[in-house]
């Protein structure tokens, strides 16, 4: 008999919020995104309640009007190394960009850090959508965006044959020989393509888990092709089941066409829950939630898909602006769904921003209502879990402390963890080691010369 399809959480981790308006709220502690005690506890409350991963997001250009979290926060490698000696079981996953790194460098990171952990490194590959990051990194120009999913596609590939470098029983440690390590089974990449050139090996080994699961938020046709051939687990952003379950239906017909198991992909659909004990607590922490964004902020937020566009020079109660191509080379998917809503309902400017910063309905309410909603998601196919974000400061407390224990008890999420990596959490395979197995021959071809 096989096991019952298990709901994934991860928790998004996300110091002062992700608005302009968050660190406003009486509670909020506006330095918490470069507060080690923060992310301490905020990954406390999720390895307590069981989540799959905690996830760290990030970028690489800033400008003033960025949002307080944007402008002075951690880098994700370095505060989840402090985390991994912190925490046992919970999945730990960093956003790093292909456009602006180098595969070899990448690959240490992430190896470092899954063996730091015990095997439980996640990499959401990200491409980088603010041109400015190009002024930070010594390059004439910021990609295109079809150019960054072709770096984002051979950078995968390199850091994926990099991390097989050391089959797993290379090291032989045989102290009577002297032989540290059996020579056929270290392995050059000697990759040569578009855009990198490495030769290999790389100077650390696979982890218990073999390689970090892959995580991609694709929304644009070329994200959405990269996702549905690359990654373990997708992060979207929706805004009803429906489109929930258009878009998991899409990214699983498009893993099948790419040969893979649909069922070995989980989508999480990004939520931002408000949790009230009763009614009236529901409905004060709603107005908290809502009175947080400023529809000045809410036009600045909007611009960020957009490469930071400045949108309060449009007239804010005239119909949403025509923009051309605008957001093409930037956020692409995320683009085009503001752009498509505005011209579908016909909306003012002031009515879109509101709509994309305004916290939703879908996930708000006492505890069995949003678990719910979670249900009714996971049941109809629309997610194969979530990835949860806070609004208010005491949000992913309230999700873990009354949320969960109701998901629990109908038997949706696990109540203790089974396994100790992250692959062992979304319910993935070790990867097989590419070089293991080959013959003899092959091994002394692809040896190291
Ligand atoms: C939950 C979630 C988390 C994301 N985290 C990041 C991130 O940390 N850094 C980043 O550059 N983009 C992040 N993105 C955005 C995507 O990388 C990307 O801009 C977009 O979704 C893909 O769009 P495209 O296919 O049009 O390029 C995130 C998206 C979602 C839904």
């Amino acid at each position: 008999m096989s096991k019952p399809r298990q709901l994934k959480l991860g928790a998004m981790v996300h110091g002062v919020g992700h608005g302009w308006g968050e660190w406003r709220h009486p509670q909020a502690q506006p330095n918490a995104s470069t507060d080690f005690g923060f992310y301490k506890q905020q990954t406390a409350l999720a390895e307590a309640a069981k989540f799959d991963f905690v996830f760290i997001a990030d970028s690489l250009h800033i400008h003033p009007k960025s949002s307080p979290h944007y402008l002075n926060r951690f880098e994700p490698l370095t505060i989840l190394s402090a985390l991994a000696a912190l925490t046992t079981h919970i999945g730990l996953v960093a956003t790093v960009t292909v456009s602006y790194t180098e595969p070899y460098q990448v690959a240490r990171q992430l190896a470092s850090l899954d063996h730091i952990s015990g095997g439980r490194a996640g990499w959401n590959v990200v491409t980088s959508w603010l041109s400015g990051t190009a002024d930070n990194f010594s390059k004439a120009e910021h990609p295109p965006h079809a150019v960054r999913y072709r770096i984002a596609k051979e950078h995968l590939d390199v850091v994926k044959g990099l991390w097989d470098s050391w089959e797993d029983d290379a090291f032989t440690y045989d102290k009577q020989r002297g032989e540290f390590f059996s020579p056929g089974k270290l392995h050059a990449l000697n990759h040569k393509g578009e855009f990198f050139s490495v030769k290999g090996p790389l100077n650390i080994a696979r982890s218990r888990q073999g390689q970090p699961a892959i995580f991609q938020a694709g929304t644009s046709e070329a994200g959405r092709n990269f996702a549905a051939q690359n990654a373990d687990a997708i992060f979207v952003h929706v805004d009803s089941l429906d489109e929930g379950l258009a878009y998991t239906q899409d990214l699983k017909r498009r893993a099948k066409s790419f040969g893979r198991d649909p069922d070995s992909l989980s989508i999480l659909p990004g939520i931002r829950p408000i949790v009230g004990r009763d009614e009236a607590e529901v409905e004060r922490r709603y107005r908290q939630a809502v009175e947080l964004v400023t529809v000045e902020d809410a036009i600045v937020a909007l611009g960020r898909p957009f490469n930071d566009h400045d949108f309060s020079q449009y007239p804010l109660d005239a119909p949403f602006p025509e923009l051309g191509d605008l957001g093409a080379n930037s956020q692409k998917g995320g683009s085009d769904r503001i752009k498509q809503l505005a011209r579908d309902q016909g909306l003012t400017l002031r009515e879109v921003a509101l709509h994309f910063s305004r916290p939703k309905r879908d996930f708000v309410g006492t505890p069995e209502q949003v678990a719910d909603a979670i249900q009714t998601w996971f049941e109809r196919g629309a997610s194969d879990g979530f990835i949860v974000n806070s609004v208010l400061p005491d949000g992913l407390q309230y999700f873990t402390e009354l949320v969960v224990p109701v998901l629990q008890q109908r038997g949706l999420f696990r109540s203790e963890y089974s396994g100790h990596t992250l692959r062992d959490n979304l319910g993935l395979d070790v990867p097989a080691n590419r070089y293991s197995g080959a013959t003899e021959v092959q091994a002394q071809q692809n040896a190291l010369a």
